[in-house]
């Protein structure tokens, strides 16, 4: 069986991205109406990338959650929508049905209006990977709440900022979270957070770990509690509230080139839309098929992988708490037989972590159930691919490599799995409805290709697709700077790219300030300035360099002059130290390099270029430094290199 809106032949897809680009309202009014709306809307699109203003569906009034869930009821009351897997294989797993997982829903949305939560406010959700996480993200949804999920792994000042720029008057937490061997104390970082801030009216806490947590009297109460008090009063059902189709759904922090995280924030039609439509279509998912998606909800690609667009489909979708490597390198494995697992999407970081331990873990799996494999979050190098393909997928299973960001919601290049070509290492084709172009760095449109065809230049993308950022939260102004004032009239990514002649895309990473490290997005400023609060730190200057596993490493470059201890061992776990308490373990610097100075042009301007070259171990190759305020700096650097 197949979805009304599902490509099932490259004619099609290329006749369809056609259409598409042509007219992508008439398209998009098409794939809408497979999706259960309150009211219809009256303009399918308005937009223009100056301002920028885009509105999806305009006059529609949805709620996500009647698509997650209601639709599949009654006739899908009984398949499965989410199975639970724990970090630790002996605990049970749990599933819930469509008809649990919508009572669940339901009951933990009457928890939110009892504690005052109403249509438009912000909650903060900063949980384990727990279907609890997937419950609150839901109910919020259902009364209109403007979610915004942390990642467990932020540190209680990464929290606060993001409290306070949202202004957010609720937290749902647990006590702690489990990932691998470690144990993280959840409400503890959420109490660090909260001291201060002004905002907060009521901390829900969820139980999961039961490592001993302080419940302050009139702000926190339990989870268990709550829904108690919602099951003796017998509130089984919530309706589903009404919402506009450009209200927004929920807000995501993201890093940039500059300053502190911003708030993307997604709207509720067009986003439903369009993560239902690239689910479908990029994994061809066909009902029956267990769909499992590594990431974190506190991701991006968790909000659309693991909930939104699987369970708008009707499909099966596994929620894992743990991690790849415990109890032992072959846990994705063990997961994908115990659920005869059809379609794996992962990060290329995951895999290059598992090849480390070679074909050992995977011998004695079946993987028989696998269909499609996929990728996210970073460039896949072809070592990784043809791994992936060959060990895991038996070279029977097509490998899509998917290139997205927070930003664009869902998927805009990848192929379509067994349907488009694939092409090692590379993204392949736009979906339908994603205008790309290369520009160079005065904004023109790349026409020049090197022999075998291949252009090369900045991402862009020309028009929107409906799930495309509205806004960042409380600052349309930091939107438009970031995104569409770089290159006027285009909503730039802030990814380099190369084009083939049959219009394949290929990543070749950020051309901005922004690491990818692991997978995870991180601003080189945002961890400049955590280094520099450390006391005795003058100046920092931090930059990528290739990493085996990680993709990209953090290389910072301190100028130190502290005299507390002339220990540099212990000065640089000091850094660290300081790092992940502002930021989070994610961001701490791999390397650290004391110097004396930093290459500097004579207006004062850090020359980031050189750096990278030395941290590449390029450094051969950095060329011209005389237009620096002192080059013999850069020698000093180089010798010194780690
Ligand atoms: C990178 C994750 C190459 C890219 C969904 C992008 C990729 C950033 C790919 C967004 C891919 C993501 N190939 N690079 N398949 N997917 N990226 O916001 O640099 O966490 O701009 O969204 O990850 O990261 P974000």
């Amino acid at each position: 069986m197949h979805y009304p809106y599902q490509i099932t032949s490259l004619e099609q897809y290329k006749q369809q991205y056609q259409q598409s680009i042509e007219n992508p309202a008439a398209f998009w009014n098409d794939v809408a109406q497979h999706f259960t709306w309150k009211k219809p809307w009256n303009q399918t699109l308005e937009w223009e990338f100056t301002s920028p203003k885009v509105q999806w569906f305009q006059g529609a009034q949805v709620n996500i959650t009647e698509n997650c869930l209601d639709r599949h009821l009654p006739q899908n009351a009984h398949t499965p929508a989410l199975i639970w897997e724990p970090n630790d294989p002996t605990e049970h797993q749990r599933v819930f049905t469509y008809q649990d997982l919508y009572d669940k829903v339901c009951q933990f949305a009457h928890v939110l209006t009892n504690n005052g939560v109403q249509k438009g406010d912000r909650v903060c959700i900063y949980m384990g990977m727990i279907p609890e996480l997937a419950i609150a993200v839901l109910a919020c949804a259902r009364i209109g709440a403007i979610h915004s999920v942390i990642f467990g792994g932020f540190s209680a000042q990464s929290i606060a900022d993001r409290l306070y720029d949202a202004q957010a008057e609720f937290i749902v937490t647990c006590d702690g979270a489990y990932r691998g061997a470690k144990d993280i104390p959840l409400k503890a970082v959420i109490d660090d957070a909260l001291v201060g801030n002004n905002t907060v009216k009521r901390v829900i806490v969820c139980t999961r770990t039961r490592t001993p947590v302080s419940m302050l009297k009139g702000r926190d109460v339990w989870w268990e509690d709550e829904v108690k008090k919602v099951e003796s009063q017998q509130q089984k059902h919530f309706p589903a509230v009404a919402m506009e189709a450009e209200d927004p759904l929920f807000i995501l922090y993201t890093s940039g080139s500059t300053g502190k995280p911003k708030g993307v924030v997604h709207a509720c039609g067009g986003y439903m839309v369009y993560t239902t439509y690239t689910f479908v279509n990029v994994f061809q998912y066909q009902p029956g098929d267990v769909h499992f998606c590594t990431a974190d909800i506190g991701w991006i690609t968790g909000h659309s992988y693991i909930l939104y667009g699987p369970l708008c489909a009707g499909a099966t979708t596994v929620l894992f708490e743990g991690v790849p490597t415990w109890p032992d390198a072959g846990r994705f494995w063990d997961i994908v037989d115990k659920y005869k697992v059809n379609i794996l999407y992962t990060a290329p970081t995951a895999i290059r972590s598992l090849m480390g331990f070679g074909i050992g873990p995977l011998q004695g799996k079946s993987l028989s159930s696998l269909k499609t494999l996929g990728t996210v979050g970073e460039p896949i190098n072809e070592e990784a691919w043809h791994w992936y393909h060959t060990h895991v997928g038996k070279g029977k299973c097509p490998v899509v490599d998917t290139w997205w960001q927070t930003e664009t919601g869902g998927v805009l290049v990848s192929n379509l799995a067994g349907i488009t070509p694939q092409k090692p290492s590379w993204a392949t084709l736009p979906l339908p409805g994603v205008a790309v172009q290369l520009v160079n760095d005065k904004g023109e449109e790349v026409t020049e290709a090197n022999e075998e065809g291949v252009r090369s230049g900045n991402l862009c993308i020309t028009a929107p697709w409906p799930s495309i950022l509205r806004t960042t939260y409380a600052d349309h102004e930091r939107c438009r700077t970031n995104y569409f004032a770089t290159y006027p009239g285009k909503y730039f990514t802030g990814d380099g790219a190369l084009q083939d002649a049959d219009g394949n895309i290929r990543i070749t990473g950020r051309v901005d300030d922004v690491l990818n490290v692991s997978g995870h997005r991180i601003g080189t400023a945002e961890v400049e300035n955590a280094i520099n609060m450390h006391a005795g730190v003058v100046e920092s200057a931090v930059v990528g360099y290739p990493h085996d596993v990680k993709g990209q490493g953090i290389y910072a470059f301190v100028i130190y002059q502290g005299n507390h201890s002339n220990d540099e061992a212990l000065i640089r776990k000091d850094i660290l130290q300081t790092v992940t308490r502002v930021i989070g373990a994610i961001a701490k610097p791999d390397k650290i390099q004391f110097v004396t100075g930093l290459p500097k042009t004579r207006s004062g301007k850090i020359m980031r270029r050189i750096l990278r070259k030395i941290a590449e171990g390029e450094w051969q190759h950095i060329g011209d430094t005389s237009t620096l305020l002192d080059p013999a700096v850069v020698n000093e650097i180089i010798n010194n290199r780690l």
